[in-house]
This record gives structure tokens, C-alpha cells and sequence, in this order.
């Protein structure tokens, strides 16, 4: 064991992705020998009781409930942002102003500007930073890539991704406010392209390279709601669904589809990839589990295997339980979290780092001018 130095936290945001983080940072350390140690210093929400029942029950040391404030403290060292997308921005570049490491929550900013405002401010103040894009620390997810790299695909055909749920289609569901800031555009900076399709480019991007160019198209079914802060009906401004085709710049061709109005399902995030010589397929209902099928394989037999993904020697199940015991959605967040920790003493930076997953944004701003301009757009480089 090595001796593992302390990490101030101070985390924004005590809700869905509050607890996801905050278990990760009570986890890491005793899942993983890490040099360093997360401690949970400061939680910061606006209710103040709300915040102080949060610390209790997860062991933060502090509460605030003006974000400004957490920045300020020369205890913290690393401020975790939680919070809705129209935050991250201003609370990324004060926390780097203030020489703190940032972790953020996903898509970095509401549009591709704003993300290139916090990737100079953290670059220029030389912190550490990293978004949440937790999906590429499934253990299945992390074994398509590295079978990807690896050549085991061969040339790459087609790419293909889905993330689909049904939560908004009830006409009675207000937008903006607590828990539904997702549906109002002026907070989450656009619909399921921002909050679904970022997740499923990201992972593609990691595992396929980069996307030239994209055409789609976006709808909004439901055209007002009643708007939980003001109660007045107001027009909704995001893409409730959003479709696009790709086509990547190694030549492979691509479909991507997220939406909010498919019955039925409640968070399905698929992956497929095609190559000359085996294919791979992941399901987010199934997340221990890689679709393997190898053209290479004896004739006879042939056929798509279902891996567990739950060996010693697959992605970061060594440091969890026996083989054949799996691990779940939450541990995603513990892997990133290990990754950042472990990274700390390196030249290289635990990935995606800001300039990485803008990335994400600038080809969710060309899904959002194209389905505009009902054009191919290139996505900016
Ligand atoms: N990586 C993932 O899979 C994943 C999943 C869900 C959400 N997210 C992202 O995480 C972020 C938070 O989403 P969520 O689902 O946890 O939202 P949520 O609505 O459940 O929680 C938001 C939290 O932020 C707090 N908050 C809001 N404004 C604040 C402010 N000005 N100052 C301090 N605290 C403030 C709220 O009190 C609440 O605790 C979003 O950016 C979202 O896109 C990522």
C-alpha cells in the first residue's frame, strides 16, 4: 500500500449525479490503490437543509449553499460540478480561476462556446480537469474499445447507437425547475442531442475516432408546457427526439438515435460496430455482457458469443469481486473516478478531459444546425 494523499472535495449538485459521484469518491479508495485519497470535504446545493441532510447521510465534512463560496475555500482541492448544464460553465472557469482541479458533469457546456471557455480557462490556469462521461468506464464498453484497437474488428464499416426512453410523453409534464430543467432549452442547452446523444458520441468517438460530418433531424412533439418556475405555458424549445446519420472520418458510416418518446423503454443505450472481420453489439440493460461475433471463427460454429464481462482479466474486474460476479451501473462512476486519482501523478491526463469531450459538443452543435438547415453539416474542428 502506498501512502495516499488527500483530495479535498467539494462537490455542486447533491441529487441523481450527486450520490452517483459521491458513492464513486467513498468507493475508489478501498477498491483500488490509488496514490491519492478523495476526501468529501463540502457538499454545496441551494437549500440549506436540503444540502446539510445530503452531508449526513453521505459524510461530507461541510455544507454551502452559494457555489461562489465553496470556490473561495482554501480547503478545497478539486470542485466536482453536479449541477444542471447552465451552471458548469461559470462554476468551471471560477474553480479554475481559483487553481482548483474540476470534474464535470456532461456535455461540458450548453453549446460548444461554452465549452471552449472552460477548456482555455482550465488550460490556462493549468488544473486538472475531466467530464463524467462514465459510459466508457463499463467494463463491456472499455473491452470493445480495446478489441478496436487491437484489430480484432479489422477495417470498421458501421457504426451504430441508440439511447431511447419514454419519460416525457405524458402532455401534463411541466418543463424547467427541479428535476425537469431537461426539458426547458435555456438551462440544458438543447434536448435528447445534449443530455442522450452526447453520451453515445462520446463513447463512439472514443472507441471509432472522429466525426466529419452529420445530417438530422430533431422534433419536438409536445410544443408548450406549463413551466414549473413561472406557471405560465410556454412554447418547449428542445428536441425531444433526435436522429442523425455520420459519417466518420476513417470512412465508416454511422446512425445515431436518442429520444424520449419511445414507449416502453426506460434508459436503453445500445452500441453495435461492424468490421471486416468480427462485430461487436453492448446494451445497456445488459451492461456486464459483450455481443462478440467472429468471421474468423470454424464455420460450424460460428455465432455471435454473449461474454460476461466478469474475468480478472477484463477492463477493471480485478479489483471487484470472483470471476463470474458482476458489477453494475454505479461502478462506472467509481472507474472514472480511480482513472482521474491514478492519473494525478502522470504527464498524461486521465481522459476525456475538457478539450476532449468539447469535442462531443461541437458535433452536437452540427446535429442542432443541421437538423435547422436540413443539410449536411461538418462538425467544426
Ligand atoms: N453521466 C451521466 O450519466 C449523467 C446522468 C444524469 C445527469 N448527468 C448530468 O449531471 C448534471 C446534473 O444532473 P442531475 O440528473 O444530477 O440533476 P438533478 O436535477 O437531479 O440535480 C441537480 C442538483 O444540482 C443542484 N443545483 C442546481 N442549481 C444549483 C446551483 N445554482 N448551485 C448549487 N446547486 C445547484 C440541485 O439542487 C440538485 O441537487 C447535468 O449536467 C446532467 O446532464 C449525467
Amino acid at each position: 500500500m502506498t501512502m495516499k494523499k488527500p483530495i479535498n472535495i467539494g462537490i455542486v449538485g447533491t441529487s441523481f449525479m450527486g450520490r452517483a459521484h459521491s458513492n464513486a469518491f467513498r468507493q475508489v479508495s478501498q477498491f483500488f490503490d490509488l496514490p491519492y485519497r478523495p476526501v468529501l470535504k463540502a457538499a454545496c446545493a441551494r437549500s440549506a437543509e436540503g444540502v446539510r441532510a445530503f452531508a449526513e447521510q453521505w459524510g461530507y465534512e461541510s455544507t454551502e449553499t452559494d457555489w461562489r463560496a465553496l470556490v473561495a475555500r482554501p480547503d478545497i482541492d478539486l470542485i466536482d460540478i453536479a449541477a444542471p448544464n447552465n451552471v458548469h460553465h461559470d462554476i468551471a472557469i471560477a474553480a479554475a480561476e481559483a487553481g482548483k482541479m474540476v470534474m464535470c458533469e456532461k456535455p461540458l457546456g450548453r453549446n460548444a462556446a461554452e465549452s471552449l471557455e472552460m477548456t482555455q480557462a482550465v488550460e490556462r490556469a493549468g488544473v486538472r480537469n475531466m467530464v463524467w462521461y462514465n459510459y466508457r468506464r463499463v467494463p463491456a464498453v472499455t473491452l470493445a474499445k480495446q478489441l478496436v484497437d487491437e484489430g480484432k474488428l479489422g477495417r470498421i464499416f458501421h457504426y451504430r447507437a441508440k439511447f431511447l426512453q419514454d419519460w416525457t410523453m405524458s402532455r401534463d409534464l411541466p418543463q424547467g425547475g427541479t428535476g425537469l430543467w431537461r426539458l426547458d432549452a435555456s438551462v440544458a442547452g438543447s434536448g435528447v442531442t445534449g443530455d442522450l446523444l452526447a453520451h453515445c458520441i462520446d463513447t463512439a468517438m472514443w472507441i471509432n475516432g472522429p466525426i466529419a460530418e452529420v445530417t438530422a433531424v430533431t422534433e419536438t412533439f409536445i410544443k408548450e408546457r406549463k413551466h414549473q418556475l413561472t406557471g405560465e405555458v410556454a412554447p418547449v424549445t428542445i428536441d425531444d427526439a433526435s436522429l442523425f446519420l455520420a459519417r466518420f472520418a476513417n470512412g465508416s458510416l454511422a446512425t445515431f438515435e436518442a429520444t424520449r418518446y419511445a414507449r416502453g423503454h426506460k434508459a436503453l443505450y445500445t452500441l453495435e460496430l461492424n468490421g471486416q472481420d468480427a462485430s461487436v453489439a453492448w446494451d445497456l440493460h445488459d451492461l456486464h455482457r459483450l455481443q462478440y461475433f467472429d468471421h474468423r471463427d470454424e464455420g460450424r460454429v460460428r455465432g455471435w458469443r454473449s461474454v460476461h464481462i466478469s474475468d480478472g482479466d477484463h477492463p477493471y474486474m480485478k479489483h471487484w469481486w470472483v470471476p463470474g460476479l458482476q458489477i453494475g451501473y454505479e461502478h462506472s462512476f467509481t472507474h472514472q473516478a480511480a482513472d482521474f486519482l491514478g492519473a494525478l501523478d502522470s504527464a498524461t491526463p486521465a481522459s476525456p478531459t475538457f478539450r476532449e469531450a468539447m469535442a462531443t459538443d461541437l458535433v452536437t452543435d452540427a446535429v442542432l444546425a443541421s437538423a435547422r438547415s436540413r443539410q449536411w453539416q461538418s462538425v467544426a474542428g
